[in-house]
């Protein structure tokens, strides 16, 4: 039966992340083969993060599925969420059959969004120039030093020394970047609500800020929030290169630099909270962004099962008077504010 779950999970990921059925199976097989080894083993303690192992890397997103490109290195790690994967899996089992497609949504507001946005194809050749930003970032493993402002990392390659962090390029645009499936997403988003003003908390390399950008192109403005300089520096060479006229990146601690933020550039139609993955904190920001983003506005927050403290957020969220359509996206929560909607919570499969 573990199997069994396993086995439709890792079909699931490869839909998600466009690996081939056949490349799946290999990694099936590798994990079972591991797992049996006791080479991996889940993580009991939410926290207790990494493990390795031969075969490849899991997953970002799903926490589950092997990385068929590390496939040729000797040693891997194998990393698992804060969120102790069997309770993940268990979640995301749960969450998948009751979620559902448009098909079975009723809300007209719902019904043309996942129609025309989240459903919606697009032609993938004019993200070429932003992946290959993401390839050349993906390729280069020079190490660079910043303090982690997030709620930690999932990759135990990291180094840590006097409270900072040494990674390589390679690593951060691995594991710290939205993949196209989403980043695609956000772009979409961005084009179906006509935002005008978007707000990104948590930049890492700006990819997905290069998404919005050519989402609202000359009409919109970006604000991206990167707090550690290293990589602020190598997302702004990203700008630079893709000619990113429409982007501002500040830099500083989120809580230091939002309320003058909010001064200067809200009201937000967009927010897209992909940084720090403490609830609390995430929490904290929901409060203070309630007050800037527009009636109309949506409120995007990455990670919702990362942790419990991130479940707990989200919860809060989805039941505070200001909110009116949430969306379960799994990974993701979609949040609307629209008072003529009346409250409703979705979970939809994407
Ligand atoms: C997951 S990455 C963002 C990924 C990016 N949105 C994308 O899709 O490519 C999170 C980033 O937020 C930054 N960050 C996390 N917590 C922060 C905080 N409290 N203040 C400022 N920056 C923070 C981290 O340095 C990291 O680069």
């Amino acid at each position: 039966m573990f199997k069994l779950i396993i086995f439709l999970l890792t079909l699931r990921s490869c839909k998600t992340t466009g690996l081939k059925t056949s490349e799946s199976l290999v990694l099936f097989s590798q994990f079972l083969h591991a797992l049996k080894q006791n080479i991996i083993k889940f993580a009991n303690n939410p926290g207790s993060n990494t493990r390795t192992g031969i075969g490849a890397g899991i997953h970002q997103k799903s926490g589950l599925l092997l990385d068929l490109k590390d496939a040729d290195n000797q040693t891997i790690t194998f990393t698992t969420s804060p969120m102790n994967n069997l309770k993940l899996m268990k979640e995301y089992l749960t969450w998948y059959f009751t979620s559902s497609s448009r098909h079975g949504v009723h809300s007209p507001f719902m019904y043309d969004f996942l129609d025309k946005c989240l459903y919606a194809g697009q032609d993938s050749g004019i993200f070429d120039k932003i992946e290959s930003q993401r390839s050349r970032l993906i390729k280069n493993r020079q190490i660079i030093t910043f303090k982690d402002l997030g709620a930690g990392s999932r990759n135990s390659d990291a180094i840590r020394t006097d409270g900072l962090t040494s990674k390589s390029i390679r690593q951060i645009a691995k594991s710290s970047l939205q993949s196209p499936k989403y980043t695609r997403l956000m772009y979409r988003i961005a084009g179906y609500f006509q935002c005008k003003n978007i707000l990104e908390m948590g930049t890492s390399f700006g990819i997905t800020t290069a998404y919005l950008s050519e989402a609202v192109k000359k009409e919109g403005t970006i604000h991206t929030l990167e707090g550690a300089d290293a990589i602020a520096d190598i997302a702004r060479d990203v700008f630079n290169n893709l000619n990113c006229t429409n982007v501002t990146l500040h830099r500083g601690e989120f809580s230091d630099i939002l309320p003058e933020i909010a001064r200067c550039c809200a009201p937000w139609d967009m927010v897209f909270l992909d940084g720090n993955h403490n609830g609390p904190a995430v929490l904290n920001y929901f409060l203070f962004l309630v007050k800037h983003i527009s009636p109309e506005g949506v409120l995007i927050v990455d990670d919702i099962r990362w942790s419990s403290s991130m479940w707990e957020a989200w919860n809060t969220i989805k039941s505070h008077p200001q909110v009116s359509v949430t969306a379960d996206l799994f990974f993701m929560g979609l949040v609307f504010f629209n008072p003529s909607l009346s409250k409703e919570h979705f979970k939809v499969r994407f």
